[in-house]
């Protein structure tokens, strides 16, 4: 329909999850997951607390084995690979608080992950000189800039906020350049300003980024989300655009109809 023919070359999916089930001893927490999340895409993932969306990430991001099903990274089946091997290919999830370092600087933290990245320096918590790597340094300083951490580039990390800190968790993981990101509840425990604050920087991502968010915030979910999954008792309840997800009286249901529903 009007689309030039060169335009219609169809780009791999980044992520498929098929017939995806997980069991802990008798308990089935997930049943027979299918869905796809296009290349680019920001798909948020909510549902009440217990639906097993913690247990999906981790058998995304290859943390736990599934029990049943499989998963696809662009076309390639990684449902048996290592997480160490998926982070390899671009698969990432933010690094938890305890995987900063809360006696080194801001700026040190990022240099860390960067001279991973690179290969620059073999013995990995040595932290190299400005004088002998600069382009390390001036990627650190940009992105420090980029993502509104500059003024606490020398900050160690044991002072700084709450909020700071989840926001540098966030920074560590884009610093790797992940094909896919994701982060599980990246506003927990935040004041609004804060939450606000993380929403503006995962705007601000590439588009070309595809992220997979769990989210309880709804102005974070609906405002950045093109889709949403919903997952309700092991399975997707719904999934759609935010407009349709907001409007959808079984969502309600959950979030509102009974209390303690999140
Ligand atoms: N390692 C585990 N062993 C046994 N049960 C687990 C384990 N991890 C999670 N569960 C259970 O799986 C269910 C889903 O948990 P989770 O994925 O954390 O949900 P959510 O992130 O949606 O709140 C919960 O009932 C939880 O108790
Ligand atoms: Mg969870």
């Amino acid at each position: 329909m009007g689309v030039p023919a060169e335009e219609k070359i169809v780009q791999p999916d980044a992520l498929r999850v098929e017939g995806l089930g997980k069991r802990f001893g008798g308990l089935e927490i997930l049943k027979n997951l299918t869905f796809t999340v296009r290349h680019g895409e920001r798909r948020a993932f909510i549902g009440p607390n217990g639906a097993g969306k913690t247990t999906l990430f981790n058998m995304i991001a290859g943390d736990l084995q599934p029990t049943a099903g499989d998963i696809f990274f662009f076309t390639e089946n990684i449902t048996r690979l290592p997480n160490y091997q998926r982070v390899r290919k671009g698969m990432v999830r933010t690094f938890q608080k305890n995987n900063l370092f809360s006696e080194l600087s801001v700026l040190e933290n990022l240099l860390l992950v960067l001279q991973m990245k690179t290969g620059t320096g073999r013995v990995w918590y040595r932290i190299r000189s400005r004088r002998r790597f600069p382009d390390i340094y001036d990627l650190a300083d940009e992105l420090l800039a980029t993502w509104g951490l500059a003024e606490r580039s020398h900050t160690l990390v044991k002072h700084l906020s709450y909020g700071e800190q989840r926001q540098l968790e966030i920074l560590l993981g884009i610093a790797t350049e992940p094909k896919i990101l994701l982060l599980d509840e990246p506003t927990a425990g935040m004041s609004n300003q804060e939450t606000q604050q993380i929403l503006k920087l995962l705007q601000q991502m590439p588009r070309d980024l595809t992220l997979l968010i769990i989210e309880h915030d709804m102005d974070v979910v609906f405002g950045l989300a093109d889709r949403v999954t919903v997952l309700y008792n092991g399975g997707i309840l719904l999934e759609g655009d935010p407009r349709t997800i907001q409007t959808d009286p079984r969502v309600y249901e959950i979030y509102f109809g009974k209390k303690g529903g999140v």
